[in-house]
């Protein structure tokens, strides 16, 4: 897939102005990249900082034909394919489930998919932000976030960044398209992440919180969670936090 970056100084939030791109019948491929974002969103209604050039933050949009039980999948990709890119910077990062960017227990990046109906068909958004700076992230969280300078402890150019995660996106999803594509997806992202098998994990979702112990993916990217009395939860939605001392 070739992209398309579309470039701005500030904005709202990458994804929105994506959706509404998209929804005006823009094409798989459109990137849309800002300097800024004065209401940046992250997942599960919570918000993205985004202090002008501290982090990268685009959205791409996609227009995917496979069914709509395998979209999970394109935010594990994401995952996949920017922990490859940043591992070009000597950055050796940790996935946890479904999609957070960690270094040494710390996240680097966020990635938020959402799904919108469009006159052409059914379109995903997929917004990536990625901590250059830690003036990227509000103090609060410097326990719990980092960013590339602070683990390089150099400057990375921000276009270097951009070219290394589009190129592996675009790589990705046409793995992603094909017809083995979601299997090969599952296999990187196990293989990139701690949280895939044996971590004891602290699951939050909207109707309730357990523990238990991962025990992989499932064919639509969920993550199987056994709890103490043996159990297998599904999740498709919702936080793990690992779960420390055990
Ligand atoms: C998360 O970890 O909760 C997801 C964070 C996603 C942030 C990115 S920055 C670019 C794009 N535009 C947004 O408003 N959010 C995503």
């Amino acid at each position: 897939m070739n992209l398309n970056i579309l470039r701005f100084e500030t904005l709202g939030s990458t994804n929105t102005e994506a959706i509404d791109q998209a929804k005006r019948g823009a094409d798989e491929g459109l990137c849309i990249l800002s300097r800024e974002q004065t209401d940046g969103r992250g997942r599960r209604d919570r918000g993205w900082v985004s202090e002008k050039d501290a982090g990268l933050y685009f959205s791409i949009l996609l227009r995917p034909h496979v069914t709509a039980r395998y979209l999970p999948l394109l935010t594990l990709m994401t995952a996949v394919a920017v922990s490859e890119a940043l591992e070009k910077f000597g950055l050796e990062t940790d996935i946890k489930w479904p999609n957070d960017l960690l270094v040494k227990d710390k996240k680097i990046s966020g990635i938020l998919a959402e799904m919108t109906e469009t006159p052409t068909g059914r379109a995903v958004i997929v917004g990536i932000g990625i901590n250059l700076k830690d003036s990227a992230f509000s103090p609060e969280i410097a326990d719990t976030a980092t960013s590339l300078e602070g683990q390089l402890n150099r400057p990375t150019p921000a276009e270097d960044v951009l070219q290394s995660v589009t190129r592996s996106f675009s790589d990705y999803y046409d793995v992603f398209s094909r017809e083995d594509g979601s299997k090969i997806i599952r296999q990187n992202w196990a293989k990139r992440s701690s949280y895939s098998e044996d971590k004891p994990v602290r699951v939050v979702t909207g109707s309730k919180v357990f523990d238990g112990t991962t025990r992989g993916i499932d064919e639509n990217g969920a993550l199987r969670v056994q709890t103490a009395d043996g159990s297998m939860e599904v999740v498709h939605a919702g936080d793990v936090e690992r779960l420390r001392g055990i």
